[in-house]
């Protein structure tokens, strides 16, 4: 087996354990990206064979996943109360603190996790890290009025934390990249995020900043696929 064909059985190991947490009748919020692809097909195989439930995608391209997967969908306007949502992360620390938004389903992915009772986070082994940050740069959804002027205030607040590093707006096919909400995203590159609950409470203070990829405190579990099996970690919650 090759070290992709692995990695995606991992994925799909975690995603097919957090399916285990869906009951009949419940609204499931339905995360985005290659790990929770694999959530979608395993709802899609257990609602065909009579698993009742209803959706709420987190992008166009897991609502028509889901829609070929025969799971219904509720409508963007409803007043959800989701009883479980299942997503993936780009990065997971030892306090379960995410960093979401690889894909750019950022803020739609954060409004679900929210709006979730219960809040299941699927990644395979690569995912977990020491600290949040490094490697995977935290995407920012901003505003596309003033960008430059945000991406400035983002750098600032970066240099307050002592964080440093540099902002790069995310570009597709050389121009930048919208999300479905029609913004910009501004990926910053730093070494570790120390603080991640004060940092995303400063940078969400910056008017143009939308909504930022940081995660803290909403895991309720993490999936974990590794070559073993699964490990399932419950957030200790005060
Ligand atoms: C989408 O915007 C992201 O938050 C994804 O959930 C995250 O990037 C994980 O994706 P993969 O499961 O594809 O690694």
């Amino acid at each position: 087996m090759t070290t992709s064909e692995q990695a995606e059985q991992l994925k799909r190991r975690a995603a097919e354990a957090a399916v285990g947490y869906v009951r009949h009748g419940q609204i499931v919020g339905l995360g985005t990206g290659s790990t929770a692809k694999y959530v979608v097909l395993t709802l899609g195989e257990k609602v065909r064979a009579g698993l009742a439930i209803k959706g709420v995608p987190t992008s166009t391209e897991t609502a028509e996943l889901a829609k070929r997967q025969g799971i219904a969908l509720l409508n963007h306007d409803e007043a959800w109360q989701i009883d479980v949502a299942i997503d993936g992360a780009d990065q997971v620390d030892p306090q379960l603190n995410l960093i979401k938004g690889g894909g750019g389903a950022l803020l739609r992915e954060k409004i679900v996790a929210a709006a979730a009772r219960q809040f299941i986070v699927v990644v395979d082994a690569s995912k977990r890290v020491p600290a949040l940050g490094g490697d995977f740069p935290l995407p920012i959804e901003v505003a596309v009025f003033g960008w430059r002027s945000t991406e400035r205030q983002i750098q600032t607040v970066s240099d307050t934390f002592g964080y440093g590093g540099k902002v790069v707006i995310r570009e597709k096919g050389g121009q930048p990249f919208k999300t479905e909400a029609g913004n910009y995203i501004l990926d910053l590159h730093v070494p570790r995020i120390d603080d991640p609950a004060g940092f995303e409470t400063k940078l969400n203070e910056i008017p143009g900043v939308v909504e930022t990829g940081l995660f803290v405190g909403r895991t309720d579990i993490l999936i974990v696929g590794t070559q073993q099996g699964v490990e399932v970690r419950q957030a200790e919650k005060g």
